[in-house]
């Protein structure tokens, strides 16, 4: 292959029927990629399993993928290669169906064009709908609808005309920058690869020949430059380089840049590459700068122009695409990459969650898998940004499951929130450890986690009575007082479970900064949420205890009658019953009630406070 052709990606959208693997086998099979062997395959399996005839059935070249699907091995995406003398392409085929959404948007991720599939017969279809408001969330904004099967309207011209009057209808505010619609058979190669004669009012033209020409340069040297620090390269103290992928825009020595993080401002010094100095870097090249001044540049800073620089906020709306099983739970903690930043973030509120088949906005309090939502970010430290829609590298995040270390959420940055950004810490001298120390105590959380019923309360009263008469300052929180007053508004949803712990972890917080020992009395019932509260203190100040009581222990104790009722179907989500439990792994202690009295269960914690020091 000649390195040198230019190189164009891009996305097939639509579903097998619309004559998706038929076009990308006839693509394939027109640039005579396929090996003499695989040909002969395919006649052999045409004639075997194939719809087409006696012909060959193109479809079954790209159906190994379908084939794989239905056996349930997941695929992401499949990427095909083939090459015409003029270019050279990469096409992701991606599934068509709601359920691979994900996957639809991992691939088109990374094209800058979208073939969309119509079936002349059927028209702009809630799916074609889906297909085009995905490409143009990833920011593809070109577009080619490929009006397929026109063999079978008899090639007639008012059934393309209709079609593609409905589609630019429809399109017309996603932001599309071009959208050209092309009549072909897929299946007979009409307007494939040539232009087809029974199709003589159509003056466009061919698909080949329009993928073989179309400008799709994002043009990503042109735009304000922007570096995004992978790594400090200091092998001895003489030389300090900053090692990255230029993202957009270019460079040459002697430019003035700006750290975004801190603003301050340099020249860039040289440009070093394995071979050599360079002259100049763009957009696409991996390059080592090193800089006049000594200033501080850290992995994940963004270096940039002082006149467009990005924007620099912990706080941030934007779309986000949910990839994962779990579902996204607005305050659940999660590690946010954006750039070469690994930061904490949470969803702090959903505006809205996008029904990708009509493009209706609903509330929603929730996003599961597949689902996309306009939502409000909160990060753990200010990380530089640009809209997605103005950079792609520099406005792309994920989410990653901090237990799973899946790749959770897909996310575009809208635009950054001024919320809390004129709001400083203000530092008062009387302290935490001056708080401490005037109570004599070392203040830490006792976090009791366990089934409703295990024991939690009547355990922690204990422990706290002990303390306090060995003149211990305490305070206890508890589930059903809090939800008396500062939790009022919340019920027992996963949704209101995180907020109910997220509040109660922060209040927790204070009490700790304010020298006591706070015994924390929740189901809790999240290994997310215990984490999160854990992740909120100072090393060795959370201590987890487990209040580990079986289901059927419980549901023997019954205290308040509440198993019976959420048994008999009176009482919704029940931890244990239709709500789960996520029992801690390694908890500091793990208590089993069961054949023992609550003053003994109290004791073992009492005597591993004791063992940290702490009198009682
Ligand atoms: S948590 O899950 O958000 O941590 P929390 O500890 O505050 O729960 O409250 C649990 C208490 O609320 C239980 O001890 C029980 O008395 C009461 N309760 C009422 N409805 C439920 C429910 N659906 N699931 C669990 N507990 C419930």
């Amino acid at each position: 292959m000649d390195g040198a052709r230019e190189l164009l990606r891009f996305l097939t959208c639509g579903s097998v029927d619309d004559g998706k693997s038929t076009l990308i086998g006839r693509l394939l099979y027109d640039s005579q990629l396929i090996f003499e062997d695989t040909l002969a395959t395919l006649a052999k399996d045409s004639r075997k399993h194939g719809t087409t005839g006696e012909e060959i059935d193109l479809a079954l070249l790209v159906d190994g993928l379908e084939a794989e699907r239905q056996q349930g091995i997941t695929i992401d995406v499949a990427y095909r290669f083939f090459a015409t003398p003029r270019r050279s392409f990469i096409v992701a085929d991606t599934p068509g169906h709601e359920q691979y959404t994900r996957n639809m948007a991992t691939g088109a991720s990374s094209a800058s064009l979208a073939v969309i599939l119509i079936d002349a017969r059927k028209g702009v279809l809630t799916q074609t709908r889906r297909h085009s408001y995905i490409c143009s969330l990833m920011g593809i904004r070109d577009i080619v609808v490929a009006v397929n099967k026109i063999d079978l309207v008899g090639f007639d011209e008012g059934s393309f005309d209709r079609i593609v009057g409905d589609y630019a209808t429809f399109a017309a505010g996603l932001g599309f920058r071009s959208i050209v619609p092309i009549p072909i058979s897929a299946r007979f190669g009409d307007n494939v690869t040539s232009r087809s004669g029974n199709t003589p009012w159509y003056h466009g033209p061919a698909l080949i020949e329009h993928l073989e020409t179309v400008d799709v340069s994002q043009d990503l040297s042109a735009r304000p430059f922007r570096f995004p620090v992978q790594w400090v390269n200091r092998p001895n103290l003489d030389f300090r380089g900053f090692a990255g992928t230029v993202a957009s825009g270019r460079i040459a020595p002697g430019d003035q840049v700006v750290v975004a993080a801190s603003g301050k401002s340099t020249r860039v010094a040289r440009i070093v590459t394995a071979d050599g100095d360079l002259a100049a870097a763009e957009a696409g090249q991996a390059v080592t700068l090193t800089l006049d001044d000594e200033v501080d540049v850290a992995r994940g800073d963004v270096l940039s122009t002082s006149a467009d620089r990005p924007q620099v906020a912990d706080q941030f709306a934007g779309h986000l695409l949910w990839m994962d099983e779990e579902a996204m739970l607005p305050g659940r903690s999660y590690m946010m990459r954006i750039g070469n930043v690994w930061t904490p973030c949470s969803v702090t509120s959903i505006r809205h969650r996008v029904d990708v088949n009509t493009l209706e906005e609903h509330a929603a309090r929730r996003l599961s898998l597949n689902e996309i939502g306009f939502c409000n970010f909160s990060a753990g430290q200010p990380v530089p940004l640009d809209p997605y829609a103005d950079n792609r590298a520099t406005g792309a995040f994920i989410l990653v499951d901090r237990f799973t270390n899946r790749t959770a959420g897909a996310g575009m940055v809208a635009f950054p929130l001024r919320r809390a950004s004129n709001i400083h810490h203000e530092h008062f001298t009387v302290d935490k450890a001056a708080r401490a120390a005037l109570l004599g105590n070392a203040p830490l959380v006792l976090w009791f986690t366990g089934l409703s019923g295990s024991g939690k309360s009547t355990i922690a009263n204990i422990v706290e009575q002990a303390l306090h008469r060995a003149g211990r300052p305490t305070y206890t929180l508890d589930g059903d007082n809090v939800r008396h007053g500062l939790c009022r508004d919340l019920g027992f949803t996963a949704e209101d479970r995180v907020e109910n712990i997220r509040r109660v972890g922060e209040v927790a917080k204070l009490f700790v900064d304010a020298g006591m020992i706070v015994l924390c009395s929740f189901i809790s019932p999240f290994r997310a949420e215990r984490r999160m509260v854990r992740d909120l203190l100072g090393p060795g100040e959370f201590v987890e205890v487990f209040v580990d009581t079986t289901i059927e222990a419980c549901m023997a104790r019954d205290p308040k009658g509440l198993y019976a009722k959420a048994q008999a179907g009176q009482i919704k989500n029940f931890t244990g019953i239709d709500s789960p439990y996520e029992a801690p792994e390694a908890p500091e202690l793990r208590i089993g009630t069961e054949g023992r009295t609550p003053g003994e269960c109290a004791e073992e914690i009492l005597a591993a406070l004791r063992a940290r020091g702490i009198a009682c």
